[in-house]
């Protein structure tokens, strides 16, 4: 067993004034290294919100996350900001893209916030030309069609190395061709890169192309 990630019992609610909105009622949750995971549930359910505690851009009511049976929720913000920034890549329906930066920059600018690397520049190129995008390295975002603004979104949640992926509706914006060369260059290079990726997504064609599928409902995780 090569266990990365653990949820035990997470609760999450959100307050709004004096009302609370439960989202995650006790998911627990096993994650192998190297495995794929896709998430499905009704929107609204908390998939997003369940990412965003899994990788510890949000923290739980109760219950803890462990990575390499690290606990998230008793990490020093400092060791938690680093493990967010070198362990764990995330990619969003909406790319996030900085339009001000052209292609390379976009994928260099993590290793600004992680390990600092010599060969930054290097990596970015490497992961551009996997995803087919070598030759509009110098282009701005805008220039981009949404399927290729998401793979410059994918090399650059892949330029610190990560160990984990987590993919919040990264095909949520593409047609099913174009978000399907999408998936195909994230598996290419999660089996490359040794990644486990964690998924949300709505489309269950799109599920089935991972190894685990789980199901958000009522708060908790069905396999
Ligand atoms: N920052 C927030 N403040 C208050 N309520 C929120 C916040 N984020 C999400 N919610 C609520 O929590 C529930 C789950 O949201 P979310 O995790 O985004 O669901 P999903 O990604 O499955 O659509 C929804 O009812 C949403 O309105
Ligand atoms: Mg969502």
């Amino acid at each position: 067993m090569n266990e990365i990630l653990r949820a035990e019992e997470v609760h999450k609610a959100y307050h709004i004034g004096k009302r609370a909105v439960e989202v995650l009622h006790g998911v627990s949750l096993s994650v192998q290294r190297g495995e794929t995971l896709s998430v499905m549930g009704a929107s609204g359910s908390g998939k997003s919100t369940l990412l965003h505690v899994l990788g510890g851009l949000d923290k739980p009511d109760a219950g803890d996350i462990f990575f390499e049976q690290t606990s998230l929720v008793s990490m020093k913000p400092s060791k938690r900001a680093a493990f967010r920034a070198n362990r764990c890549g995330f990619i969003f329906q909406s790319y996030h893209l900085l339009p001000e930066l052209d292609v390379l920059q976009n994928v260099v600018l993590p290793s600004m916030a992680g390990v600092g690397r010599k060969d930054a520049k290097e990596r970015a190129r490497h992961l551009l030309d996997r995803v087919g995008l070598s030759g509009r390295m110098d282009h701005r975002p805008m220039e981009l069609s949404g399927g290729e603004q998401q793979r410059v979104a994918l090399a650059r949640a892949l330029m610190n190395e990560p160990d984990l992926i987590l993919a919040d509706e990264p095909t949520g914006n593409l047609d099913s061709h174009t978000g399907g060369n999408v998936l195909h260059n994230l598996f290419d290079l999660a089996q490359s890169e040794q990644l486990t990726v964690i998924m949300v997504t709505h489309n269950e064609e799109v599920a089935r192309l991972c190894q685990r599928e789980l199901i958000l409902k009522d708060g908790k995780l069905e396999e």
